[in-house]
């Protein structure tokens, strides 16, 4: 088959990646041309990728946007020897980067949510649609949309006249995150659905949001234009239809009904031998000089949040080293803010369960707030060190050297960095929602807690922690076999891809 990738992230090129959207927009395509597709893979150049060297202009469009013609450019990467089948385009124009070269996501404020981002993503679906109807990009068998920057393209394809040609293509649409919906006005702005398309014909019971009646939902847009809808994960994909819906419970039980939404988990990369463990030495080794680098950078210092617990663990190997990757955003860790009964936080209670046997390194960044919560903490506590940042060989060693892997994500679609600790055969303690219900098994190759309502999930955390540690100073056998599990478990990309072709490409 033919198959067309539409993302606003591509982990393979260089500065591609934000989020978990584009570990698998690396991956999906190159498992799916394993399997013979002719698979192409287009996300806006962001006035970036198209400069990376190799790449070469195919071709300009010219695109209906607002009223005038704006000439978007298509570029094209150059390919990789490893994966023939597959290409990987941008499309380039100023206003698919408003916030500087490079940057993906604008990230708008409070008081204009997704201005910027829906402006520039509705642009680059115009530009997607010009290249299909004028023939720039060749026609697919199947259109494979990623969340709600994509979901413009199936409305242009149904409701703009122009683009009636583009109503017989099938288009599948991933949902990664349905808490970002990129909702904006159907008019009265200049980011707005009517501003970029004034002769849309929409019919708004497919693109209205259901909860405010004058916006546009290009996420609800998605989920009722396309032909398949795949969640992430088969317990995200129910739990969606309920509560964890974020207001289109209804419109996704209707998919499910219809027999259009399919839960498929993500996968992940295996290299050819295990990962080899890595000895604390070389892990604090590391640390520093990361925490030298980022001294000498610009910005927050982040040097000295973990000099007390660095300095006491600088002889002595913790008995058990407690580990987290990810961002820092609310979904993955507003559990371990929460305060219990006395006021403090559920943090600051696992700190004290690990006591003077192990210590917590967290590595991460992202909303401010949450960075000086974890920031703060770390300043009194001697067993956590927080690293307040990302570097990807730090995140390998941790996955490859800690003890036991925390993810207590309120929710979590798929998750990603559960799969890499449990590949480095680290079991994982993780919230039992989404892809982290459908890796971990509790008690086999992992560890898991639950709860209805926050103050439950967080006494249960606590709970699941101490009987976690317990096992881990009273059991040594019974914790390698559930660390062999975990290293033994596989979510194979080729299986995934396979399942793309059988339940969404069909
Ligand atoms: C989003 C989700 C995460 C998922 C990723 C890739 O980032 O939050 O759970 O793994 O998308 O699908």
């Amino acid at each position: 088959m033919r198959l067309l990738l539409i993302a606003a992230e591509n982990g393979s090129l260089p500065g591609g990646k934000v989020g978990g959207m584009g570990d698998v927009i690396r991956d999906v395509p190159r498992a799916l041309a394993a399997l013979g597709h002719e698979v192409t893979v287009l996300v806006p150049g962001y006035q970036h990728f198209s400069r990376l060297p190799g790449t070469t202009l195919q071709t300009a469009l010219e695109v209906d946007f607002r009223g005038h013609t704006e000439r978007v450019e298509l570029w094209v990467l150059p390919s990789d020897p490893a994966h023939p089948r597959l290409r990987c385009q941008v499309l380039e124009h100023p206003l698919l980067a408003p916030c500087g070269p490079g940057r993906i996501y604008c990230d708008d404020g409070p008081d204009r949510p997704f201005a910027t981002d829906a402006s520039k993503f509705a642009l680059f679906c115009a530009a997607v649609a010009t290249g299909l109807r004028d023939g720039a990009l060749p026609w697919p068998d199947r259109v494979h949309l990623h969340d709600w920057h994509t979901a413009m393209v199936p409305v242009l394809a149904r409701f703009e006249p122009g683009f009636a040609a583009l109503g017989e293509l099938h288009f599948v649409y991933t949902i990664h995150n349905l808490a970002l919906q990129g909702i904006r006005p159907l008019r009265g702005d200049d980011s707005a659905l009517e501003a970029w398309f004034p002769r849309l014909r929409y019919d708004y019971a497919f693109v209205g949001d259901p909860r405010y009646p004058d916006c546009f939902n290009p996420m609800r847009a998605g989920i009722r234009l396309c032909r398949k809808v795949h969640a992430v994960s088969p317990t995200y994909a129910r739990e969606i239809q309920g509560d964890a819906g974020e207001g289109l419970a209804e419109d996704l039980r209707q998919a499910d009904r219809e027999g259009r939404l399919e839960g498929i988990l993500n996968g992940c990369e295996y290299p050819a031998s295990r990962v080899a463990p890595v000895e604390f030495g070389a892990l604090l080794a590391a640390v520093r000089v990361q925490l030298q680098r980022w001294r000498e950078e610009p910005g927050p210092d982040r040097a000295m949040r973990g000099a007390s617990a660095l300095e006491r663990w600088r002889r002595k190997r913790p008995s058990i080293l407690l580990t987290s990757v990810g961002r820092l955003t609310d979904q993955k860790v507003r559990l371990l803010r929460m305060p219990v009964a006395d006021g403090r936080s559920v943090l600051e209670h696992l700190l004290e369960s690990l006591g003077r046997r192990g210590l917590f390194i967290m590595l991460g960044s992202g909303d401010p707030v949450l960075e000086d919560f974890f920031a703060a903490v770390a300043a009194r506590s001697d067993n956590f060190l927080f690293l307040r940042g990302f570097s990807e060989p730090l995140s390998e060693m941790l996955y490859a050297g800690g003890d036991l892997f925390l993810m207590p994500s309120s929710f979590e679609p798929c998750g990603i960095s559960q799969m890499l600790a449990m590949r480095a055969g680290q079991p994982c303690l993780v919230h039992a929602v989404g892809g982290l219900a459908d890796t971990v098994r509790d008690g086999v190759n992992g560890f898991a807690f639950g709860g209805t309502g926050e103050a439950a999930q967080a006494l249960h955390l606590l709970q699941r922690f101490e009987q976690v540690l317990n096992l881990h100073a009273t059991d040594p056998a019974a914790w390698s076999r559930i660390s062999e599990e975990a290293a033994a478990a596989r979510f194979d990309w080729s299986a995934v891809a396979r399942a793309y072709e059988a339940r969404l490409y069909r």
